[in-house]
C-alpha cells in the first residue's frame, strides 16, 4: 500500500508495537503493510488469526458477550450463531462499489469509477483512525486449493471479529496458509476492511458497528481492495466477491481464464456417465439450490462442487477444467426449506453455522420463511421485535443468510477437493424472468452463446440494495463483479474460443426457473424437478435428445423432457416451454439500448448475434 498518505507511527499503541514485533511471519512486504494499515487506523492491539479451533472458540465467545452472536441451541444447531445487522446494512451496496482502474475506460459504462489516487486519499482520510478501540486481525486466506500450482493468496485486514469468524468458513486461512505464502515467498492481494466505528475511550459498542458511508473499492491494476463501513458478507469477506471475482475476473482477463458467478454441478446418469455443469444466475436467482439439487428421477445423482464462483481456465489441450474457490456456503435462508433443499437443510443442521438476519424461536433455534410449511407461533424477529403470523412483515430478512463449511454437507463430490478441479461439460445461463424466456434453451453454438449470457435479464432481488423486481440486464450473471469493462468482458469471451479451440468450449444453455402462468403462479416448480432439464441437459450432451429450433436457440418439445411422475399441469409445462416471437420482439429495444450502453466495446461477433436473432424473429 504504498501510495497512501502513511498514518503516524508515533501512534502505534503498545500492543501494536508488541504484536508487531512477535509477528509469526518474516514475510516483509506483509510486515510493512500491517504497520503502515497500524498506523494509519490506530487499532488497541493486533491480532495474527491463526485459523484454529481455539481461537474460533475464543472470538465466537466475545461476538456473544458483545451482544453480536447469540448462541444457539446446542441440540439443534451446534456451535452455531445468529447475528443480527444494522437495519441499513443487510446487502451488496453497489452504488458504493469502485472499480477503481487507472482509467474511467478501464472500468467501463456498467462500473462506478473514481479515478484510483482520488479514491486512495479520500479513504486514507475515511480510514485514519478507524479502528480506534478496536482489535486489527490479520487474516491470511487463500481461494482454491492450498495445494494448488499457483494458489492465489489474499490477506484480509479487518477490525471484525464477525469477518474473521465468517472469512473461517468461507475460505481457507490462518496458520498453514501463512506458512505457504512465505515459503512461496508469493504474491497476495492486498484486502484491507474496517466497519467504520472507531471507538472513543470508554464508549460502549453497538452489536453491529458500521457507517452509514460505505466504500466498496477494487483497484484491479494493484490487485488490492479497500473496503469500508459495511459488516455485511459481500461487502466485509472480501475473499468472496471482491477477489474471487471482481479482482480475479482482472487477473483472468490478463492470464486467459474466466473467473465466473457459477455454481458448479457434477451429474451421474444411470449409466454411471458423469458430467460437470457450470450455472450463472444472479444473486438469489438459485445457485445454492441447483447447487444441491436432489433430483425427483430415477436412477440420476446429483452432487455439489460449489454453489456460488467458479474457476474456469484451460489445460495443455484447450480443455476447460473448473474448481471452487471457496470453502463454504453463504446462502439465501428464505425459500431454503426441507421441501426444496433438504441437502442444505442438513447441511446446516450440522451445526458451525453462522446465520445473519434470520429470526429467533423461542427454544434458541432460527427460523425463516419457507423453512418448514408450519409457521412458529412466535419468534423474535431480525430486528428483535416480537413477532407472530399476523405480525404482517417478513420474521427473517429477505436477504438473511446461513454461512456454513462446504464439507459438511453430505452431497458434496469428492473432486471438490481435487486442486485440479473437474472437467467442464455445461455452462448454463439462468435469470428470473416472469414472462418471454422458455425454461431452457440450447445454444446455436459459442457465439450465440455469449450473446445469450450478454443479454442475460432478470429481475433485481434483495441481495442488493435498491428496488426489487426490477429487469434489468446482467450479462453472465456478473454485472455486479465484472472488474473491467463490460465490453472487454465480453470479448474476453469471444477471444476464448478463438484461443481455445470452439470443440473444445462446453455446450452452453439457457434456463429461466421463474416464468409465471397468467394466474401469477409457477409455470415450472422447479427445485428439485430442474433434475428434468438437467437430464435434457445431458442427453443434448450426449447427442440423445430431442429439441426443435426456435429463434432463441433449440428448446424441448414437451415429450423431449421426461416428465414422468410430474405433479403439474401439461399446459404449465408448455407454457414454462413456449418461445414467444412477439414477446420475444418486444426484448430487442431493451437489447439495443443494452449494446449502446456498452458501447464501442462490445464484440462485432455479438452485435452480429442481435442482427441474426432480429432475422429468425422476422423470419
Ligand atoms: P443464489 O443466491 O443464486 O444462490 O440463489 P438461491 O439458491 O439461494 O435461491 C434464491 C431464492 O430463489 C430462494 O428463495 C430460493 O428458494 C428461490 N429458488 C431457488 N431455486 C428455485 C426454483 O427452481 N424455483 C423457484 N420458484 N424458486 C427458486
Ligand atoms: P448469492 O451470493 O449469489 O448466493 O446471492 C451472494 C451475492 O451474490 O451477493
Ligand atoms: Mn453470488
Ligand atoms: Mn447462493
Amino acid at each position: 500500500m504504498t501510495d497512501i498518505v502513511v498514518g503516524n507511527s508515533d501512534k502505534l499503541k503498545p500492543a501494536v508495537e508488541e504484536a508487531l514485533k512477535s509477528a509469526p511471519t518474516q514475510h516483509q512486504r506483509l510486515l510493512d503493510w500491517v504497520r503502515e494499515v497500524a498506523a494509519l487506523t490506530e487499532p488497541e492491539t493486533i491480532h495474527w488469526v491463526d485459523g484454529s479451533q481455539e481461537e474460533w472458540d475464543r472470538l465466537t465467545s466475545e461476538l456473544v458477550d458483545a451482544g453480536t452472536f447469540v448462541r444457539l441451541n446446542e441440540d439443534e444447531f451446534p456451535n452455531s450463531f445468529a447475528a443480527f445487522s444494522d437495519p441499513e446494512d443487510v446487502a451488496r451496496v453497489e452504488e458504493r462499489t469502485f472499480i477503481c482502474s487507472s482509467t474511467r475506460e478501464g472500468a467501463g459504462p456498467t462500473n462506478n469509477w473514481v479515478d484510483p489516487e482520488e479514491m486512495k486519499a479520500t479513504l486514507t482520510e475515511k480510514y485514519r483512525g478507524c479502528m480506534r478501540g478496536r482489535t486489527l486481525y490479520v487474516i491470511p486466506f487463500v481461494m482454491g486449493h492450498l495445494g494448488a500450482k499457483d494458489p492465489k493468496f489474499g490477506v484480509e485486514l479487518t477490525d471484525s471479529a464477525y469477518v474473521v469468524c465468517s472469512m473461517r468458513i468461507m475460505a481457507t486461512i490462518g496458520q498453514d496458509v501463512l506458512r505457504t505464502m512465505e515459503e512461496k515467498d508469493a504474491f497476495f492481494v492486498e484486502a484491507l476492511h474496517s466497519v467504520g466505528a472507531p471507538l472513543d475511550e470508554g464508549q460502549d459498542d453497538v452489536a453491529w458497528p458500521c457507517n452509514p458511508d460505505k466504500y466498496i473499492v477494487q483497484f484491479p491494476e494493484d490487485r488490492a481492495i479497500w473496503s469500508f463501513g459495511s459488516g455485511y458478507g459481500g461487502n466485509a469477506l472480501l475473499g468472496k466477491k471482491c477477489y474471487a471475482l471482481r479482482i480475479a475476473s482482472a487477473i483472468a482477463h490478463d492470464e486467459g481464464w474466466l473467473a465466473e458467478h457459477m455454481l458448479i454441478l457434477k451429474v451421474t446418469d444411470p449409466q454411471g456417465e458423469t458430467h460437470y455443469i457450470s450455472a450463472a444466475f444472479p444473486s438469489a436467482c438459485g445457485k445454492t439450490n441447483f447447487a444441491m439439487i436432489e433430483p425427483t428421477i430415477e436412477g440420476w445423482k446429483a452432487e455439489m462442487v460449489g454453489d456460488d464462483i467458479s474457476w474456469i481456465t484451460f489445460d495443455d489441450e484447450g480443455k476447460p477444467r473448473v474448481i471452487n474457490p471457496e470453502a463454504g456456503l453463504f446462502g439465501v435462508a428464505p425459500g431454503t426449506g426441507w421441501t426444496t433443499n433438504p441437502n442444505a437443510m442438513r447441511g446446516v443442521a450440522k451445526g458451525n453455522t453462522i446465520f445473519t438476519n434470520v429470526a429467533l424461536t423461542d427454544n434458541g433455534g432460527v427460523w425463516w420463511e419457507g423453512m418448514t410449511d408450519e409457521v412458529p407461533e412466535h419468534l423474535i424477529d431480525w430486528k428483535g421485535q416480537d413477532w407472530t403470523p399476523d405480525s404482517g412483515r417478513p420474521a427473517a430478512h429477505p436477504n438473511s443468510r446461513f454461512c456454513t463449511p462446504i464439507e459438511q454437507c453430505d452431497i458434496v463430490a469428492p473432486e471438490y477437493s481435487d486442486p485440479d478441479g473437474v472437467p467442464l461439460s455445461a455452462i448454463v445461463f439462468g435469470g428470473r424472468r416472469k414472462t418471454t424466456v422458455p425454461l431452457v434453451s440450447e445454444s446455436f453454438d459459442w457465439n450465440h452463446g455469449v450473446f445469450q449470457g450478454a443479454t442475460l435479464s432478470s429481475e433485481t432481488t434483495a441481495a442488493a440494495k435498491g428496488q426489487v423486481g426490477v429487469v434489468r440486464r446482467d450479462p453472465m450473471a456478473m454485472l455486479p463483479f465484472i472488474g473491467y469493462n463490460a465490453g472487454d468482458y465480453l470479448q474476453h469471451w469471444v477471444d476464448i474460443a478463438k484461443k481455445y479451440g470452439e470443440e473444445n468450449m462446453p455446450k452452453i444453455f439457457y434456463v429461466n426457473w421463474f416464468r409465471r402462468t397468467p394466474d401469477g403462479g409457477f409455470a415450472w416448480p422447479g427445485f428439485g424437478e430442474n433434475s428434468r432439464v438437467v437430464k435434457w441437459i445431458v442427453e443434448r450432451l450426449q447427442g440423445t435428445a430431442g429439441g426443435k429450433e426456435t429463434p432463441v436457440g433449440i428448446v424441448p418439445n414437451v415429450e423431449d423432457l421426461d416428465l414422468t411422475g410430474l405433479d403439474a399441469d401439461p399446459k404449465d409445462t408448455e407454457a414454462a416451454l413456449a418461445v414467444n416471437v412477439d414477446e420475444w420482439k418486444e426484448e430487442l429495444p431493451g437489447i439495443d439500448e443494452w449494446f449502446e450502453k456498452l458501447g464501442d466495446h462490445v464484440p462485432a461477433e455479438v452485435k452480429e448475434q442481435r442482427d441474426a436473432l432480429g432475422a429468425r424473429l422476422d423470419g
